[in-house]
């Protein structure tokens, strides 16, 4: 079994009846949100915020009901992707450029499920460019002071255009290579104005990581 669908699916056994949900983004939500649509099928009762356009209409392809934020104080269980996860359990995410929409639905869950195959696993966080989420007005500025935090940052393309995220904003990738203080580089990115919000979710709202390899096993930490 694909090593993303077996941690997606197992993370979705812990979903029950009367819940709440935050569907995430990416290949491996993806199967999870699938997973989902197939337990409301057979009978599962719940509801759901989903953390991209992309997400909320394949829930709505599968009539998973979707709710509107004002009809809740709290989301129960969100099961979202990462892009890198250090041993402290801090992630890089937002690689699919949703990093901002699924920072807002981690923040406000009671849980926080994340999923995804064994070779996000990393030393240190950093290989995979930073993505960071900036106003597109006077993003070249924003940029020079990206850089001056000592990496590479590059404005995402999409088939030769700015990418454009859900909420307006552009992307900026970021090229640390090596990540040595999470905490303090994600204190430093928001002091940036021009920064919306960055792809370091640090380890406080992770619950659980559900770790997929290629024979279909789980390891969850
Ligand atoms: C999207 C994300 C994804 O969770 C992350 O990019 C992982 O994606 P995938 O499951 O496709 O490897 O943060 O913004």
């Amino acid at each position: 079994m694909d090593a993303k669908k077996a941690a997606a699916e197992k993370a979705v056994a812990e979903v029950k009846d009367g819940m709440t949900l935050g569907l995430g983004t990416g290949s491996t939500a993806y199967w999870a949100i699938q997973q989902i649509g197939e337990r409301v099928r057979e009978g599962l009762k719940v509801s759901a915020v989903a953390t991209s356009q992309r997400s909320e209409q394949q829930a709505r392809d599968l009539n998973i009901p979707i709710i509107s934020f004002a009809e809740i104080n709290e989301i129960d269980l969100t099961i979202d992707g990462a892009d890198e996860i250090d041993k402290y359990r801090n992630l890089v995410k937002g690689g699919g450029g949703a990093l901002l929409r699924e920072k807002i639905i981690a923040y406000n869950s009671k849980r926080f499920i994340v999923v995804v195959d064994d070779s996000k696993m990393v030393e240190h966080l950093g290989k995979f460019p930073l993505p960071v989420e900036i106003v597109p007005f006077a993003f070249e500025l924003t940029i020079r002071k990206l850089n001056a935090l000592g990496c590479r940052p590059l404005i995402r393309k999409k088939d030769g255009k700015d990418f454009i995220t859900d909420n307006g904003n552009l992307i900026a990738d970021c090229h640390f290579y090596l990540i040595d203080d999470p905490e303090t580089l994600n204190h430093q990115l928001h002091l940036i104005p021009g920064v919306v919000e960055t792809g370091l979710f640090l380890n406080s709202k992770v619950a659980s990581i559900y770790i997929g390899d290629s024979s279909g096993e789980v390891r969850i930490m």
